[in-house]
Formats: structure tokens, sequence, C-alpha cells
């Protein structure tokens, strides 16, 4: 199937490519290339053998998306990666936050309406849920008390898409929430190219065992967790991108509307990955321990269960593969895309 992918030079969206390609597929990107590079999709090329065609602009350029789907009549499904990400940058740009990530997500799904394609996988995060829930999160936990304007922009698009399904029984409507995607395809060609400092766990250990950063600050060793820091549910970003391929197969055959968690269910502490990441690729990474940073809960992670019942998909790769697969990356890339 043709795949109309929004934001699909970044992180996320260059790994579904290549797994949507190796699937059999066929993914057009659009991409303003805000947070990202087009040489991803040289590398995709690379991984591949498939170019991928690509348009730069703008998501909430209609006339731009009018003219992509008059080219390519046949487009199925749009995924929709395209949108701004960093919690605490939304903190203080609230409005660029939500002029982005819900514009972007209207005008997309205008114009789809007005082409007749009616099935979309949308990128939500396990930060809709809420923080009083229990552990771990299913997907018919809480959601909404959201503590930044990114975790609102999230929440408001899941509804916007709902309301969408509801009033037209044509549409196939997917919430994919994602928890934390880390690690890089094993070919060491695509992988996380964060801009400046990192503000993620996993970016920043890496840096860290390359030289780049002097130290990592572990953020709270007082939680009332087993070792005191921070647990999550970590994710490789391959297993992710593959959650995709089995979204779009559920797409296809499905109207309505459905929310998946995209986890591991396998809860990981800070200092459990940084001496993964140690053991996995034998490197040293300098930390300290540091104040708790505002807004972070101690533990959360995912209850796969529904994911694998209806999706058939499930995370099969590992905590070590994931420090592996980021080094290699790291070190074959010190520089991300830059050469
Ligand atoms: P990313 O920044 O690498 O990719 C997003 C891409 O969207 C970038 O290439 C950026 O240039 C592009 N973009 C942004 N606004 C655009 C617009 N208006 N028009 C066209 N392109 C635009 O981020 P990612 O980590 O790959 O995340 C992809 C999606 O998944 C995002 O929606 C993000 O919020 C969501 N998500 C990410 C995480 C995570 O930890 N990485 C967790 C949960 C959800
Ligand atoms: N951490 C550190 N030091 C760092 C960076 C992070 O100790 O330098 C800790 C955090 O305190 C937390 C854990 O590592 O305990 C993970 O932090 P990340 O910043 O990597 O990820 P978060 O869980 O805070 O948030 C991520 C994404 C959000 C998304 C959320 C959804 O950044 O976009 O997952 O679960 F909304």
């Amino acid at each position: 199937m043709k795949v109309l992918v929004t934001g699909g030079t970044g992180y996320i969206g260059s790994h579904t490519c290549v797994e949507l390609i190796e699937a059999g597929h066929t993914p057009i990107v659009l991409d303003n290339l805000y947070n990202s590079s087009a040489e991803a999709l040289h590398r995709v090329a690379q991984i591949t053998g498939q170019e991928v065609p690509f348009y730069e602009g703008d998501v909430r350029d209609e006339a731009l998306l009018r003219q992509i789907f008059d080219a390519h009549r046949d487009i199925g499904c749009v995924i929709h990666f395209a949108g701004l990400k960093a919690v605490g940058e939304s903190v203080q740009k609230p409005l660029d936050y939500y002029e982005n990530n819900l514009s972007s997500t209207m005008a997309l799904c205008r114009v789809m309406g007005q082409y007749g394609v009616k099935k979309i996988i949308f990128s939500s995060s396990a930060t809709v849920y809420s923080a009083d829930n229990e552990i771990p999160y299913r997907e018919d936990s809480r959601i909404g008390g959201c503590t930044s304007p990114y975790g609102w922009s999230k929440f408001m698009c899941e509804q916007i898409l709902r309301d969408i399904a509801n009033a037209d029984p044509q549409w196939s409507v997917v919430l994919l929430r994602y928890f934390n995607p880390v690690g890089a395809h094993p070919s060491g060609l695509i992988g996380e190219d964060p801009r400046g400092i990192p503000n993620n766990l996993m970016p920043f250990i890496s840096q860290t065992a390359i030289g780049k950063r002097e130290v990592l600050s572990i953020f709270g060793n007082d939680y009332p967790t087993p070792d005191g820091t921070g647990v999550r549910d970590y994710i490789h970003v391959v297993d992710l991108a593959r959650g995709h391929v089995a979204a779009v197969d559920y797409l296809t055959a499905h109207t309505g509307e459905a929310v998946f968690n995209l986890g591991t269910g396998t809860p990981c502490s800070v200092l459990e990955m940084v001496h993964a990441f140690e053991k996995a690729n034998g490197v040293t990474v300098p930390y300290i321990f540091a104040p708790r940073r505002s807004g972070d809960l101690p533990a959360y992670y995912a209850d796969p269960a529904k994911s694998c019942e209806t999706l058939g998909w499930k995370a099969e790769l590992n905590v070590i593969d994931m420090c592996r697969d980021t080094w290699h990356w790291q070190s074959k890339n010190p520089n991300g895309y830059d050469a």
C-alpha cells in the first residue's frame, strides 16, 4: 500500500519507512525538516535499496497536501508523525506547540477527507495518561491531567481524531501511545539525532560515553522504586516501527477508532539502563546523582496485552539490543547526520 508518512525524515518516521518498505509498502514522505535532515531518507534508501519520494514542506500547507494527493491518487493511508515534541520547550512556547500539533492534524484530516483517504495512524504518547493511574497503564486507564502543553496537544489531537471517526463511519483512526522509544537501526545508518544538549536519557548516555558530555546527571535517586531512580518502559525504535506496520494492516480491515500502547511492558530504571549500556558496549558512563527533574513521574510502563492480542504485535528486542544499536549509530555518526 502507498502510505503518506508525515514527519518521515524524523527519528521514528525514518525507521518506520524502512519497516514499511520491508513489509512491501511504499512510503511517501512530507516533512518541513524543522527537526530532521533529508539525509535520513538517503540512508533509508541505502538500507532498503528503495528511494522514498520526498516533499519538503509543512503539513499545515493544504495546497501542498492537495498537490501530494493529486500526484499519488493511490495513497491508502497516512501515518502522522509530524509535530513538535520537546516537553520542556512546550512549557515555554505553548502557542507554537498547540499551533503546530493541532493545526497540522486538522489540515491533514481535512484534505484526506476531500480525497476520500480516511485511514490515519497517529503518534500519541504515554504522556496522555493521568499520573494517578495504577501501573502498568492500559489503554482504558484514565487520560488527562497532562503536565505540559506538549502532552495536552497529544490529548487534544486524540480527541479531534476520535470525533472525526464518530462523525463519519468510513474513517479508521488508530492512536498509538508510545512509551520511551530508544535505539537505532542495527545498520547504524539511521538513528536519533537530537539538536543541542539532549533532554532524553538515552542520547545523553551515548553522548557521555563518546565524550561529548562530561557526565550524566541522574535526576533523582530517592524515588519509591527498587533502586531509587526513575522507571520507564524503553522500547527499541525498530520494534516501535514494526508496530506501525501492524497498525497499517489493522487499518485496512477495520473502521472506527482504536488505541494501542506501544511498549514492552518491562520496567527499567535509569541506573539499570546506564549499567546495561556499559555492559553491552564495554564503555564507561560517568554519572552523578542530581535533584529530581520537575514534572517527572517516579515510574510507569505499558501493559502491551491489547497490542499483542489485536494487532498481533509484540516488542522483540531487549535493553541490551537498544544499548548496542544506540552505540553503533553514535560511534558511526558522532555528529549525527552532519558530515
Ligand atoms: P522528530 O522530531 O524526530 O520527528 C518529527 C518530524 O516532524 C521532524 O522531522 C520534523 O521536522 C517534522 N515536523 C514537525 N512539524 C512539522 C510540520 N508542521 N510539517 C511538516 N513536518 C513537521 O520526532 P520523533 O521522535 O520521530 O517523533 C515522532 C512523533 O512521535 C511526534 O509526533 C512525537 O510527538 C511522537 N512521540 C515521540 C516520542 C519520543 O520519545 N520520541 C514519544 C511519544 C510520542
Ligand atoms: N533522565 C535522567 N537524566 C537525563 C535525562 C533523563 O536521569 O539526563 C531520567 C528522567 O528523570 C526519567 C528517565 O531518565 O526518569 C527518562 O527520561 P526521558 O527524558 O528520556 O523520557 P521521559 O520519560 O521524561 O519522556 C519521554 C519523552 C516524551 C514522552 C514521554 C512519554 O521525552 O516526549 O516519554 O512516555 F511524552
